[in-house]
């Protein structure tokens, strides 16, 4: 039922203009030749698109959505200007169809806070990063913690407030999932969304290495 809702609204929401992004982890992402990427709701592709220039012709950018009109309309972006090393797949953050150790990078803008299962989602990632490869995702906390009768409406988890958990929780499920190297590159005031008060951040971590801190 919720991801369900989550589609139908994020399928309504592909042809408009409004701004779906949280923070600027594209922006702090840093694709390199060569890398193959992957962005975790990937929505009209806008991020994977800018990717798969930096990586070139030797890289590959992978966009993951559950949305049927957020991927059709990435596909068509991405054939409307002739860009061959993409590819928009759809799939559940918490069971990504990507093999172990696929990607140098991983980012994710506005996405994660959807999930029902947080730590899943978590562990994917960390099964599908490469040794030494690394994340860059922005993401909202709650600064108090959603109220028990909003935490699982599915109107209000797809308005990107409910399904937000509160910032020692989110460190949490990133530890359990075996990340120890993690920088906050940004991080809001909190601010109203909803019925919640909640803060935005743009988080970085590797999986086996401290090059991200110094
Ligand atoms: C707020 S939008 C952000 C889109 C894009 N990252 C951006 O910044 O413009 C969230 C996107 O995540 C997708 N999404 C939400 N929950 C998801 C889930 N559980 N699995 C896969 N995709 C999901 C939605 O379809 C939507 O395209």
């Amino acid at each position: 039922m919720e991801i369900q809702e989550i589609s139908k609204r994020y399928s309504q929401l592909a042809e408009s203009e409004c701004c779906l992004s949280c923070g600027g982890a594209i922006n702090y992402a840093e694709p390199k030749p060569g890398e193959v990427c992957v962005d975790l709701g990937s929505g009209r592709g806008t991020d994977v698109l800018r990717m798969a220039e930096s990586v070139g012709k030797t890289g590959f950018v992978y966009g993951i959505d559950i949305s049927d009109g957020m991927l059709a309309k990435a596909r068509r972006t991405a054939e409307k200007l002739g860009v061959p090393n993409v590819s928009f797949i759809q799939s559940e953050l918490e069971k990504l169809e990507l093999p172990d150790g696929i990607a140098d990078l991983i980012i994710s803008n506005c996405t994660l806070n959807h999930a029902a299962n947080k730590q899943a989602v978590w562990n994917e990632i960390f099964r599908i990063m490469k040794k030494g490869g690394r994340f860059v995702i922005s993401d909202i906390y709650a600064t108090i913690p959603i109220a028990e009768e909003y935490k699982n409406d599915p109107v209000a988890i797809a308005e990107c407030w409910a399904g937000s958990v509160t910032r020692s929780e989110y460190m949490q499920h990133l530890a359990d999932a075996g990340f120890i190297y993690i920088e906050i590159i940004e991080e809001s005031a909190p601010y109203a969304k909803g019925k919640a008060e909640v803060a935005s951040f743009t988080i970085a971590g590797t999986k086996d290495s401290c090059n991200c801190c110094n």
